[in-house]
């Protein structure tokens, strides 16, 4: 991730998101997870509206604020991003850190932008303004609408808006495709079902009405007998 430039280290922001996305293949078993989950984020961000101020937002920047959410698990021991084993109290909480490692990440991200020691895919502006916005999803999107997320316990509002978008979004995800620590119990509307019972608890209530009228409709389309461990389509997700 490091490349040398005139005498000084450069830090290449692709290298960050290939491992990142490495981490979710190999270590977390969440292939895919990072980008389903910047797309569904702008996904509903758009169904929100608010086009008076995320109008303005360069599309490219939420992209990338999305995507860098769990940058903070680059930091974590990768044995217990496994979750091959229950972990301990200790290990959760370390676990659990991850918010703050990342926030701590995009700091140093944001120092070597603004010092042009940082090689990003988009311009300067994009990356400014995408690295600004990281940093508060990064920190925030485990906090609960109802106070009991972690890391501050902030509750309704005083969450920001976009960590309130990746609150249900990051939940969406993990219910909605398989994961390789999980076996085939799972079913679209069991998720639907979920994201509806947390609707004014652990998810902020608009955002949740905006991620149901996008999900519900593919939900609902979903094969009958899904999930049928035998699915072709299946065995593709799990193998990619
Ligand atoms: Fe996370
Ligand atoms: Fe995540």
């Amino acid at each position: 991730m490091f490349i040398p430039a005139g005498g000084w280290f450069k830090y290449e922001l692709e290298g960050a998101l290939r491992l990142l996305s490495r981490i979710d293949f190999e270590v977390a078993r969440t292939p895919g997870h990072c980008l389903r989950f910047a797309a569904l984020g702008l996904a509903v961000v758009s169904e929100c509206g608010h086009f008076e101020f995320w109008g303005q937002v360069p599309a490219r920047a939420l992209w990338l604020a999305f995507q860098l959410h769990d940058v903070g698990k680059m930091a974590i021991p990768w044995a217990f991003l496994s979750k091959r084993r229950r972990l301990t109290s200790a290990e959760r909480e370390m676990v659990e850190r991850h918010t703050e490692f990342g926030e701590n990440i995009l700091e140093f991200f944001r120092e070597w932008h603004r010092a042009g020691r940082l090689k990003s895919p988009l311009g300067r502006f994009e990356t400014t303004i995408g690295l600004r916005l990281a940093r508060e999803i990064a920190l925030y999107h485990h906090e609960n609408w109802d106070g009991s997320g972690y890391p501050r316990g902030l509750r309704g509002r005083s969450i920001p808006f976009l960590a309130r978008v990746a609150r249900v979004v990051d939940a969406a995800d993990a219910l909605l495709f398989p994961r390789g620590y999980r076996g085939a119990d799972w079913h679209p509307k069991k998720a639907l079902e979920f994201l509806r019972q947390g609707e004014g608890k652990i998810f902020d209530p608009e955002v949740t009405r905006a991620a149901l009228r996008l999900i519900t409709p593919v939900a609902e389309a979903a094969c009958p007998e899904c999930p049928n461990p035998t699915c072709p389509l299946l065995q593709a997700s799990l193998l990619q």
